[in-house]
Formats: C-alpha cells, sequence, structure tokens
C-alpha cells in the first residue's frame, strides 16, 4: 500500500494526518513513512531470496541516521561514496564489515579512515585509485578487499546526468581494459581482488541495459575465473527507477527474475546497491502555501518550500507529483506552477500542474521525494532547513530537527 494516500479528506502518513504534522513540527519539512522505507527493502530481500545476496543501501540517496539504522538493523549494508557517508553508517551502527565504498575521487585520508574502519571492500575506478589503495594499505599494515567497477559501455535511457554506464563517462573501468586490470593486481602486495562491480545508472525504467550489463559482467567473472582469479562477489549496483509520473519501471520480483538465471550461474554472492528504489517513496517533502499569485499570464503557488529543500525538479526538470493535504475544495482545478521564495526563476517544484486554488496557509505535499531530497538540500538564499520526521503508524519521531538562524552562521567568523 502506498504511504501516503487521502483518509477522510485528508493526506496522511500512514495513520498519520499531515495537517496536524504541519502543525507541530512546522514547514517546509521531510516525512518518511517507516512502513514504505523497510517494506520496499523487503520486497527487494524476498526477490532475491534464491541468491545469497546482500542489499546495500546507497546512502547518498537519504543518509539520515534514523533511516539508516532501521536499514541496518533489518540486515541492510551500506553504500557509501565518502568519508561523511562512512560516518554516518558507523554512527548509525551498521556493521563495518557490510560497507562497500564506491566512487571515482577516494582520497589518502578516505581510504585509511575506511581500511582502519574495516569495510568489505573499495570498488576501485582506476589504476591510479589502485595504486593509492595499495600503498596506503601497506602503511597500515593492511591489505584492501578490491572489487573493480567495470564500464560495460551500455546505454542506460535516463537523464544525461545520471547515466553512468557509457564508456563517455568518468566511471569505472573500460570493459577492454578489465581483464589487464585484474592481472595487474595481482602484483600488487597490499591489495587483494574482492568482486566485480558496476553501477550503469540511475531512474532506470526498463530492464534491457541492466541485463546486458549484468550479461557483460558475468562473461568477464567467467573469463577470470578461467585465469584462476576467482572472484567473491559480484555487485550490479543500483539503479532500479521508481514511478513518479507515468513511468512503468520493473518490480523488484521482476528485476530479479531477468537477473537470477545470469547471476546464479556464477556460485558467488549478489551485492545490490539500491537508493531510490527503497527510500524515494517513503518520502514526502511537506510545504505551506505563502501566497497565490494570478499574473494573468500564468498562476503561481508560492510556497515555502524551494530548490534548496528539494533540487531534483530545477537539475533534472523532475517531475515529482504535488497533492493539497487537504482536499475540501477538490473539483475547482486551475493550472499553476508550484515555486518557492527563492530569487531564481528556476526554482520551482511543479509546473502547469491542475491544483485547487489555495489559500495562504494551505499545505501541500511534495510526493516521491526520500531519495535524493534532503541529501541534495542546501542553505542557498541562507534558508535554515526544515525538519525531518519518522512517522511510524499514528505516531512520529523528528529524527533531525529544523534548523535555526544560529545553524546558518555555525563555524564562521566575523
Ligand atoms: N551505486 C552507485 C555507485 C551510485 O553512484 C548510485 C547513485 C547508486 C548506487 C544508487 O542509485 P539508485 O538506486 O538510487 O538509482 N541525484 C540523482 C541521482 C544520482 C544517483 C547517483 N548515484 C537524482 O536525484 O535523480
Amino acid at each position: 500500500m502506498d504511504s501516503f494516500y487521502y483518509r477522510q479528506g485528508k493526506l496522511c502518513c500512514e495513520e498519520l494526518p499531515l495537517d496536524k504534522l504541519a502543525d507541530s513540527v512546522g514547514t517546509p519539512c521531510y516525512v518518511y513513512s517507516k512502513g514504505g522505507l523497510l517494506g520496499s527493502y523487503n520486497e527487494l530481500d524476498s526477490a532475491f531470496a534464491g541468491l545469497d545476496h546482500m542489499i546495500c543501501f546507497s546512502v547518498k540517496s537519504n543518509s539520515s541516521l534514523a533511516l539508516l539504522k532501521l536499514l541496518g538493523e533489518r540486515g541492510a549494508g551500506m553504500d557509501i561514496v565518502s568519508s561523511g557517508e562512512l560516518y554516518r553508517s558507523l554512527r548509525a551502527g551498521v556493521p563495518a564489515g557490510s560497507i562497500v565504498y564506491s566512487g571515482v575521487g577516494k582520497t589518502d585520508s578516505d581510504i585509511r579512515y575506511a581500511l582502519e574502519s574495516g569495510i568489505l571492500c573499495f570498488n576501485a575506478e582506476s589504476l591510479p585509485e589502485l595504486e593509492a589503495l595499495d600503498r596506503v594499505a601497506g602503511s597500515l599494515g593492511k591489505v584492501a578487499p578490491v572489487s573493480l567497477r567495470i564500464n560495460p559501455d551500455v546505454a542506460s535511457n535516463t537523464h544525461e546526468y545520471t547515466s553512468t554506464g557509457r564508456k563517455e563517462t568518468k566511471f569505472g573501468i573500460p570493459f577492454t581494459a578489465a581483464l589487464d586490470c585484474y592481472r595487474e593486481i595481482r602484483s600488487y602486495r597490499n591489495l587483494r581482488v574482492f568482486g566485480i562491480d558496476m553501477h550503469i545508472g540511475s531512474q532506470i525504467t526498463e530492464l534491457e541495459p541492466i541485463v546486458l550489463a549484468t550479461e557483460r559482467l558475468a562473461e568477464l567473472f567467467l573469463r577470470l575465473s578461467e585465469e584462476g582469479i576467482r572472484l567473491e562477489a559480484v555487485d550490479i549496483g543500483g539503479g532500479l527507477g521508481i514511478r513518479y509520473h507515468d513511468e512503468t519501471p520493473p518490480s523488484p520480483a521482476e528485476y530479479a527474475k531477468a537477473l537470477v538465471p545470469v547471476l546464479k550461474p556464477l556460485g558467488c554472492r549478489l551485492i545490490i546497491e539500491p537508493g531510490r528504489y527503497i527510500s524515494g517513496q517513503a518520502g514526502a517533502l511537506l510545504t505551506r502555501v505563502i501566497y497565490f499569485k494570478e499574473t494573468g499570464v500564468k498562476n503561481f503557488a508560492v510556497v515555502d518550500a524551494g530548490m534548496n529543500d528539494l533540487i531534483r525538479p530545477s537539475l533534472y526538470n523532475s517531475y515529482h507529483r504535488v497533492l493539497p493535504v487537504s482536499e475540501d475544495n477538490k473539483g475547482r482545478a486551475v493550472s499553476m506552477d508550484v515555486v518557492g521564495p527563492i530569487c531564481e526563476s528556476g526554482d520551482w517544484l511543479a509546473k502547469d500542474r491542475l491544483l485547487p486554488p489555495p489559500e495562504p496557509g494551505d499545505l501541500m505535499a511534495v510526493l516521491s521525494a526520500g531519495a535524493y531530497g534532503f541529501t541534495m538540500s542546501s542553505n542557498y538564499n541562507s534558508r535554515p532547513r526544515g525538519a525531518e520526521v519518522l512517522v511510524d503508524g499514528t505516531g512520529y519521531r523528528v529524527i533531525r530537527r529544523a534548523e535555526t538562524l544560529e545553524d546558518l552562521v555555525r563555524g564562521e567568523e566575523l
């Protein structure tokens, strides 16, 4: 069931009416459903039940400590890309041994912190990174477990900024160079081959590119086996899309059904790194209308959340459903843009939507905002960010308090 739905004319998260929540925690605020988060995690987990698998939640999609803790307690590992995400994961109680470290630009200090913590593996993306891993591991008297992120040169039909599996991108080691690279790892004293990895993009709504890229990975896996290089794990990255508007992404069951036949014969552990699928639909951005502005050319609902709170529409032209929290004046819908208070024309959350003309003070919810919402927010225009709230049934908990004006200048000197 959806985590956000109308009951007696009021939009609720689980059993909690959002108007009540807004009155007590203020707006804008991010609202997450515990049931929604764990429900999508469980769906993926059961879809892959037939394989020895590990779900490493992509922390960049939502790095709230409380959410990481919930997922960690369910058995999720984490996919991280920075020392900050490692710190958050450890603070949330996730065992280091279930953390994989992705990213093209790990510094010596990132590598040191991860080695000292004892993470499961580094997903390495270049020869210079292998050198750095070997050098830093050597200086600590440790051996770094390494998977190579392969760039399979497969196009995924997603936004240019979130497509990462074509050879023109900065990501991964070219498919054609991969065998040599694995051979070379054997000459490093402080590296241990762990697995093979890919991540071809995000918000992927069709199976073909994922299956094709996984087949390429499997082909390499078998070639390596023939050479006596035995891998412990295949990591197929994240990327499974969700429905924001009218997309029809594959379900976890369809995703697994297409991939298991390719992966099962390899006889190793599968790692997946989903972010959006787990956190996306579990979150909404709750915002209050400041003014309804009619210019004669267009109508604007000016709300108290802006591109600093949710940048996806301005950055990727992304569609997020916007719903009035109260259904009172349904029926009289007019076309409007939902815009924030920031001084940029790109500061919009929704365009040309049919919504009831709001009164100042009315509430709106921007749906599917649990992934890449708060994590990509900023204080642009010196706007303190609102609270993050976790709903469980009829109850809720503020899991990050709203920022104050004082927070805005923390660490600064006159
Ligand atoms: N693994 C790696 C190595 C990644 O780079 C990513 C996302 C994921 C896993 C998780 O992908 P997901 O399952 O969430 O699609 N800000 C953009 C999305 C950027 C994704 C970056 N990498 C957005 O708002 O759409």
